[in-house]
């Protein structure tokens, strides 16, 4: 069975990639490299370099697929603020152009990366998808625009698809040719940059009076291969003409503080840091409720904060 990747050329895509690969699938990928690194390009995926605006890239991209996984899209909140429209087009756009595509060529089954911007900053935690999705900012408007788009594939279409709302994502794979990793320029997470901290460049610590037990920032982390393997269960159970949303993270949270802490325990020593006030847009605490995911998918998150915070060292070079 081939698969369509796009994004297959960034940090969730390529690990993605590298995991069908290694289980039998034929891959093709389609990325236009704005964000992705040819190098990540797995060896023996067929790869299309261009854009899902570019309609005979994304044509022969999905030539002799029955399935698509879509990674390909911009994923920065902060930038989504500053640039809305490149948000909506690459996204939505891009997106509705791979539906059309997909429907022309008689490709039916989908799973789609979302977000938890989806839901913006909900109160009850932790998050289940039936809470009401009123996204922040411009990115999560996107996903859920996309999201609503491909519901309507599906009852129109016969469509058969799973949107993941992904919580943080987090640590990388070793694969046979290395390790997979983040590589965002400028990278804006917290545990690359906890890791790549120094007294120079200390690390800053996002508003330390949010309303919890530490004063830090509450976020749900899960590990890059426990998503990229629930993607694979998606597509395996996916159902014809239906749509379902699913949650993914680990479905519990960690501080701020708690993550640095764990960094600094697998460093050994303590991270360079300063506090400093909110980042705007950030909400308080986003946990997943994951009860869809373990019913729906028989998934459940195997790596915990530590091991994230050791596979991403370790794919740094770092310790
Ligand atoms: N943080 C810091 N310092 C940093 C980086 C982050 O204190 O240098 C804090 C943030 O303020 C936040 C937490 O660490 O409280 C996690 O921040 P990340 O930037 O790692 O992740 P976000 O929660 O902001 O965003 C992630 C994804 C988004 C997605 C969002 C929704 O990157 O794509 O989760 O769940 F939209």
């Amino acid at each position: 069975m081939r698969i369509l990747v796009t994004g297959g050329a960034g940090y969730i895509g390529a690990t993605a990639v590298d995991v069908l690969i290694s289980q039998g699938f034929a891959v093709s990928i389609l990325d236009d490299l704005s964000t992705g690194h040819l190098d990540a390009v797995h060896p023996s995926a067929s790869f299309i370099e261009g854009s899902l605006l570019d309609s005979s890239s994304l044509s022969r991209a999905l030539r002799n697929c029955e399935a698509v996984i879509h990674f390909g899209g911009k994923s920065l909140v902060g930038e989504s603020v500053e640039k809305p429209d490149l948000y909506w087009n690459v996204n939505v756009l891009g997106t509705r152009a791979l539906l059309d595509e997909m429907q022309k060529q008689s490709i039916t089954q989908l799973v789609f990366s979302s977000s938890a911007a989806t839901y913006g900053a909900p109160t009850e935690m932790p998050i289940s998808e039936l809470a009401q999705a009123k996204p922040t900012n411009p990115y999560g408007v996107t996903k859920l625009a996309i999201d609503e788009m491909i519901a309507q594939q599906s009852s129109n279409f016969d469509l058969s698809a799973i949107s993941l709302r992904y919580f943080n994502v987090a640590g990388a794979l070793e694969s046979s040719r290395g390790w997979i990793s983040e590589r965002h320029n400028p990278e804006t997470h917290l545990i690359p940059n906890l890791l790549k901290s120094t007294d120079s460049s200390p690390v800053k610590i996002f508003g330390t009076d949010w309303p919890t037990p530490d004063g830090t920032a509450i976020r749900d982390y899960v590990h890059v291969v426990d998503l990229v393997e629930a993607h694979i269960t998606a597509l395996k159970v996916l159902e014809k003409g239906k749509h379902t949303i699913i949650n993914l993270g680990s479905g519990r949270g960690y501080s701020v503080r708690e993550v640095l802490n764990s960094a600094s325990s697998y460093l050994g020593r303590p991270i360079p840091h300063v506090d400093t006030t909110r980042r705007p847009g950030d909400p308080v605490s986003l946990i997943a409720d994951i009860s869809r995911a373990k019913e729906v998918l028989a998934w459940v998150p195997r790596r915990d904060i530590s091991s994230m915070v050791a596979d991403t060292a370790k794919s740094f070079e770092i310790a």
